[in-house]
């Protein structure tokens, strides 16, 4: 498929309140790539609901999710925002990927693991074909790169797989995307269990920083944060607790661990865990301030949604015409 410009493809779930790991992982990354690519950022409502959701939240945090995207500094008139479920064509690309996706290769997947384990009532056929459906949105647009935090990138490298076994039955079809991890910031962890990835759904609140907490509540997390014993602000072995911080520190500053080392030689814990609350707040503060402008205005959300559906489903329909042809589905003449 002929493109002016590569192609940037990432999505981001709309259930519970996002959290500084999504941000460092993912969202705070996306605007660099406007200028050079041309960005697809999608709100992924249909594999939210692998797991139970309130419809009146889903649908809440769907707007949401739009407007936190654009107080992140994306621009609709320069990126793609838009909704999963908007677009058909990932459902129906999925159905035929599906095809394509071995049993042995989904039972691998750790986040189907572990998500299994979360909700073990409700280990759903969704939630196992998870990963085909993400493959779907990345290769709909043919995709060149993937921002995401590194707890994604088992999805990623299936991605691949599927692009590639779907293009050695069939030719060319696909482009093969390549993962883009940060190298800071790619898995932040738990502030209660520096061992464990902070999560949204964590049910301990001092375990995670959401974007959108206010300003106190951010310090008072940070303070909180479980450290380890020993006293230095170093990374080392057996410190998560410090390196984790460090991580925080380090993404918002731009310093290096040697930096910060020095910054805080002599101090001890107290004052590096009120300097990292301070940083995230402040760098949080616009965020959160635009999006309170943005969060109100559904009217202008419906309008970027709207744009962003048709610029989407515009190229995935190419795509998916093609899928279907070389696949052997009739496509009957138009009138
Ligand atoms: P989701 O909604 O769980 O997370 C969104 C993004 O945030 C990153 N992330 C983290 N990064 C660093 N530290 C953390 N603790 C942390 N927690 C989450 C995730 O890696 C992700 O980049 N399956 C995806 C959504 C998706 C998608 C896609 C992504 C669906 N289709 C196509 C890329 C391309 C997910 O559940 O992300």
């Amino acid at each position: 498929m002929f493109k002016d410009k590569k192609i940037v493809f990432s999505g981001v779930q709309p259930t519970g309140v996002l959290t500084l790991g999504n941000y460092l992982g993912a969202l705070r990354n996306f605007s660099a790539f406007s200028d050079e690519y041309h960005c697809y950022y999608c709100v992924v409502d249909e594999h939210a609901i692998t797991v139970r959701q309130d419809p009146g939240e889903l649908r809440r945090r769907t707007y949401d999710m739009i407007a936190l995207y654009i107080a992140c500094g994306l621009d609709p008139e320069r990126n793609t925002l838009f909704v999963q479920s908007h677009v058909p064509a990932h459902a129906e690309l999925s159905w035929i990927l599906n095809c394509f996706t071995m049993f042995g290769e989904l039972s691998r997947m750790t986040q189907f693991k572990d998500k299994s384990k979360k909700n073990a009532d409700n280990v759903n056929a969704g939630l196992f074909t998870y990963p085909v459906l993400m493959a779907s949105d990345i290769l709909l647009y043919q995709t060149d790169l993937v921002p995401v935090g590194s707890d994604q990138k088992q999805h990623l490298e299936l991605s691949r797989v599927i692009a590639e076994r779907f293009n050695h039955v069939f030719s060319d079809t696909f482009t093969v995307p390549e993962p883009y991890i940060p190298k800071t910031g790619a898995k932040i962890m738990s502030l209660a269990d520096p061992t464990k990835k902070m999560s949204k759904s964590d049910e301990n609140e001092n375990a995670v920083v959401r974007i959108l907490d206010p300003r106190d509540v951010i310090i008072k997390k940070f303070k909180r944060a479980v450290t380890d014993s020993g006293s230095e602000i170093k990374r080392a072995p057996g410190k998560d607790g410090v390196g984790n911080l460090m991580t925080v520190y380090s993404v918002f500053t731009g310093k290096s661990d040697r930096e910060i080392e020095k910054e805080f030689e002599g101090k001890g814990y107290g004052d590096f865990k009120a300097a990292v609350g301070e940083v995230c707040a402040d760098a949080l503060a616009p965020v959160q301030a635009e999006f309170a402008r943005l969060s109100a205005d559904k009217k202008y959300l419906e309008e970027v949604m709207k744009k962003g559906a048709e610029e989407a489903g515009y190229n995935a329909r190419r795509t998916l015409a093609k899928v279907r042809r070389k696949v052997g589905f009739i496509d009957l003449p138009r009138d």
